[in-house]
């Protein structure tokens, strides 16, 4: 009797520790939760993919930086990026400089004014794999913005899915 009690107890604790086991870990398959909970240490250090300016509301200029794992992926022209990737978008405001334009004489100097926000996309093929293996994040004054408005990220990426989602090319 000791005997069957014994074996019931181990099957129950087989049981729950496999149930446990099934159980994710919170989020592991959940895109709602982004990549980054705060900015990457050291991101403004990363090397330079390309720039570039948007007109209209925006009416910006851009840098675009990639951690290691990014910058060897452009260079090596790899394709699909690997997962640990990190491409950051720096964006300020696009403003004319006096101070530019009194040296050369005429106006036409254009500069970064105020940073406006910071988008990064984060590579992790299998946690992100409903959005291209992409997570993507944006921070406004250094804070995380609400993940409510990254769903919009990923539909605009679609039509460079060729390149793994990535507009930017690499200039040399
Ligand atoms: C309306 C379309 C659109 C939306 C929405 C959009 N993007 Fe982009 N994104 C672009 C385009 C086009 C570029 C390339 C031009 C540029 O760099 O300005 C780009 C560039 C980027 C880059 C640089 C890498 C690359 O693909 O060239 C990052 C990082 C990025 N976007 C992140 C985000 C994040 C995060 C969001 C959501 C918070 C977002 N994007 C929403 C169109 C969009």
């Amino acid at each position: 009797m000791i005997r069957i009690t014994q074996m019931i107890v181990a099957a129950l604790l087989l049981m729950s520790g496999l149930a446990y086991l099934a159980v994710p870990p919170a989020g592991a398959d959940s895109v709602a939760v982004p990549a980054l909970s705060s900015l990457p240490p050291g991101y403004r250090d990363w090397r330079l993919i390309s720039v570039a300016h948007e007109e209209g509301t925006l009416n910006d200029i851009r840098a675009i930086l990639g951690n290691d794992i990014a910058i060897k992926a452009f260079r090596d022209g790899k394709l699909p990026f690997p997962d640990g990737a990190i491409i950051a978008r720096l964006a300020w405001n696009y403003v004319s400089s006096e101070e530019n334009n009194k040296a050369f004489g005429r106006p036409q100097s254009f500069i970064a004014g105020d940073p406006t926000n910071v988008q990064f996309m984060v590579k992790d093929s299998s946690k992100y794999a409903s959005t291209g293996g992409w997570s993507f994040v944006q921070f406004n004054d250094g804070k995380r913005a609400d993940p409510a408005g990254f769903s919009a990220c990923f539909a605009c990426h679609v039509p460079v899915k060729a390149r793994d989602y990535v507009f930017n090319r690499y200039s040399p």
